[in-house]
């Protein structure tokens, strides 16, 4: 067999803000729900929230950090990890949604691009390393990554790096009980491309955009208290549909990847799910297996990190990875020769995954 380029994962990294924000923080919030104050005592929705999301505490930014700040401490991690030159670095994919949000501001700042600002500070002098910015939801690092496929695959790139960070605490709505999901938080990963006659590294991946009928289910929009009269200032999702629709389609397009490389479920070892809610990704991983005409899920195949940290976007997947290949998830880790999906979902509606051989 001849040798063909793989894709590796060569370093990773991530940065876990240190502000612990547990469901008491929410005690004395307002919330609203269709214009009305919500009934409910605030101990009771909180205790709800956490029950149907299995989320009991998120991580916000202290208020002088940026997501680019962020990004750039998970990038120079990953590039310790990987032991390698920084100049060596063909390009730098920065995945988020909102940029740069200084505190209270409610400005977007993306400009230069956020990938830019990290090159900055990383002090990176060869203009060669190509720095640019994408936004596709939630689904963002995942979708980095399979652009670092096609640049590394192509010959064209050696090295790429791609960095996932949100600060989510800069645009939720804090009178919308919703919010309580979000959380702020980086992860990035460094890929490389290594000749080798063994099949490794991304083996197939699978992307799908739901936008004409779903395209409304993550979206900016107007503040739930009916006082507030700015425009679509928040981060807001309709999250009982959201719901439906991720737990129907998003098992087919992990499906859809798995077949690509040839391969069936019961091959994958361990899968790295957005952390979007535990609830849901228990049921995504359900219907995953129904595809396959298998009822149980096996023990120790989706690590999860929802429960202290929240959803963060675009940064849970690569945090997750690298908590994971740390040894910092309790009963995961990975070896040579295992094979992992990784997968998203978010506004788009996008979906996205690939599969990967260690
Ligand atoms: C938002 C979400 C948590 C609501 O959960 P749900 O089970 O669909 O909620 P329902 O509307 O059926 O309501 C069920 C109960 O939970 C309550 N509830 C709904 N949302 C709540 C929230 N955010 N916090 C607290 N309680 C909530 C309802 O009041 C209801 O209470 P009751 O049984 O006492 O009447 C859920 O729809 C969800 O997780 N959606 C996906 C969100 C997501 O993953 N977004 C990120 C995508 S990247």
């Amino acid at each position: 067999m001849s040798a063909t380029i793989n894709t590796v994962i060569i370093g990773t990294g991530s940065y876990i803000p240190e502000n612990i924000i547990s469901g008491n923080e929410f005690l004395n919030s307002t919330f609203f729900e269709n214009g009305s104050r919500l009934e409910k005592e605030n101990s009771e929705i909180i205790h709800k929230f956490s029950e149907i999301t299995e989320i009991v505490e998120r991580r916000y930014v202290c208020p002088d950090q940026l997501s680019n700040q962020i990004g750039a401490k998970a990038a120079e991690k990953a590039i310790q990890n990987a032991g390698i030159d920084k100049e060596t670095l063909d390009y730098i994919i920065f995945c988020h949604n909102f940029g740069d949000i200084p505190l209270n501001s409610n400005r977007i700042d993306v400009l230069p691009s956020l990938a830019s600002k990290v090159k900055q500070q990383l002090g990176i002098s060869n203009t060669d390393c190509v720095a640019y910015d994408i936004i596709f939801g939630c689904p963002g690092w995942v979708q980095g990554s399979i652009q670092a496929d096609y640049y590394i695959k192509s010959g064209d790139a050696k090295r790429v790096l791609v960095i996932g960070a949100e600060t989510l605490s800069r645009i939720i709505d804090p009178h919308d009980r919703d919010s309580m999901i979000f959380s702020d938080g980086a992860g990035a990963v460094i890929y490389e491309g290594v000749n080798q006659t063994e099949k490794k590294g991304i083996l197939a991946h699978k992307t799908e955009t739901h936008a004409l009928h779903h395209g409304g289910l993550l979206t900016m929009g107007k503040g739930s208290n009916p006082e507030e009269t700015g425009g679509n200032a928040y981060l807001k999702m309709n999250g009982r549909k959201l719901y439906e629709f991720a737990v129907i389609q998003v098992p087919q397009v992990i499906k859809k990847a798995i077949d690509k490389a040839g391969l069936t479920i019961e091959d994958v070892n361990i899968v790295f799910v957005h952390q979007a809610n535990g609830k849901m990704d228990t049921a995504i991983m359900k219907r995953l297996f129904k595809l396959y005409n298998l009822d149980t899920v096996p023990e120790n195949l989706v690590p999860m990190t929802i429960s202290w940290l929240g959803n963060s976007s675009v940064a849970t997947v690569p945090t997750l990875l690298d908590l994971v290949l740390k040894g910092q998830v309790k009963g995961y880790n990975v070896k040579e020769g295992d094979v992992a999906v990784f997968a998203s979902v978010g506004a788009g509606m996008h979906i996205n995954a690939f599969v990967y051989r260690f």
